[in-house]
């Protein structure tokens, strides 16, 4: 199959909105990171989105709508705490789980009775939904196991031949995925950390959030993943990395101890020059806004280098970081020092 690279311009939209009509997949933008888009009411083109991805098949899809009014028919019910976040954060980087309506296609939600909603506020994915008049299901639109792409290159390099399309709409704004929060629970539950922060919720709503367990750390043995999408080794770069933590004099000794196993650092803005290795920046100290934006590019960018050590500057746990530091510690597989 030809790949062919559209801007994401009124034409590329109409060329999109089409292949959904027809019940076919293509990439696209959304203010978080790129997506595999399908008619998320068709079964068949829903299949294609696993196809192309390599995606298991029990690990459910978010379907993506322009306004409330796409609702109707996608949920059974939208829960009182669903009415009280949409305003909040739609259109914006919020999936919002709640209970299945009939008109999902049973293969985006993977055998469960809920799926996850979510109002993009890119203009591109707007505009697709609005002309081809479907709600789409779309993961990110890497290969299954690969950091989400937030460039058109970078989709380009997991996709190339596996998707006619794909709309180039520039660097993604946000950067990390939607933040995933469950309303079906006796309690509302954070699922997936995102740049709508926990405590941006827990306003919105007035009440506490849970974490669900597998965040910040790895699932026991035997715990169930509440968001099946947690349960997978994601992210996984070829390089081994390591999360110090502690100050940058730490870190630094750390790398200049280690200096014979020829590491290289995934390291914060302006700390190249005194670790005096090869460095990849991920963003500013203390700004997980930046952090977020530019931590897949450089996850990819350490794979492009090669295999070998990496050492990674720890972000912190709270906020926007929160959701930083959970793409990063599975990237690290779990592996983090503390110094
Ligand atoms: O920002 C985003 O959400 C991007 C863009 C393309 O919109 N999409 C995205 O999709 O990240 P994906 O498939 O890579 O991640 C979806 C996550 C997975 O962790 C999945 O397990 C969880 O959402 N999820 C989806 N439906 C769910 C449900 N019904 N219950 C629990 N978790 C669900
Ligand atoms: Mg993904």
């Amino acid at each position: 199959m030809e790949t062919m690279v559209h801007t994401a311009d009124a034409e590329g939209i109409a060329l999109g909105a089409e292949l959904l009509r027809r019940g076919d997949v293509f990439a696209l933008p959304t203010e978080t990171v790129y997506g595999i888009a399908a008619d998320a009411r068709n079964g068949a083109a829903v299949q294609k989105i696993f196809a192309a991805k390599g995606r298991p098949q029990d690990n459910p899809l978010i379907v993506h709508i322009a306004d409330l009014s796409m609702l109707e028919g996608l949920v059974r019910e939208a829960p009182e705490r669903a009415q009280l976040l949409a305003p909040a954060f739609w259109p914006g980087p919020l999936t919002i789980i709640m209970p299945r309506g009939p008109q999902v296609a049973a293969e985006c939600c993977a055998g469960l009775d809920t799926v996850g909603i979510r109002m993009p506020s890119h203009p591109a994915a707007q505009a697709v939904i609005r002309a081809s008049g479907c709600a789409f299901a779309a993961p990110s639109a890497n290969l299954s196991g690969s950091p989400s792409p937030t460039t058109a290159a970078d989709v380009l390099a997991d996709m190339q031949g596996r998707l006619p399309l794909i709309l180039d709409g520039g660097p993604c704004d946000v950067g990390v995925e939607s933040t995933v929060v469950s309303v079906v629970g006796e309690h509302p539950m954070l699922l997936r950390p995102g740049h709508i922060t926990l405590e941006q919720l827990e306003a919105a709503l007035g009440e506490e959030v849970l974490l669900s367990g597998a965040i910040l750390e790895k699932l026991k043995d035997g715990e169930v993943a509440r968001s099946p999408g947690m349960k997978y080794k994601h992210y996984a770069p070829k390089a081994d990395i390591t999360i110090l933590e502690g100050s940058f004099a730490q870190f630094k000794a750390y790398v200049d101890a280690h200096r014979a196993l020829s590491p290289s650092c995934l390291c914060f803005t302006g700390e190249e020059q005194a670790l005096g290795v090869p460095c990849v920046a991920y963003g500013r100290e203390g700004d997980g806004d930046d952090q977020a934006k530019h931590l897949f590019r450089c996850l990819r960018a350490l794979d492009e280098q090669g295999d070998g050590i990496v050492y990674a500057r720890c972000p912190q746990k709270d906020g926007v970081s929160m959701a930083v530091y959970n793409r990063l510690v599975r990237a690290a597989a779990f592996r983090v020092v503390k110094l």
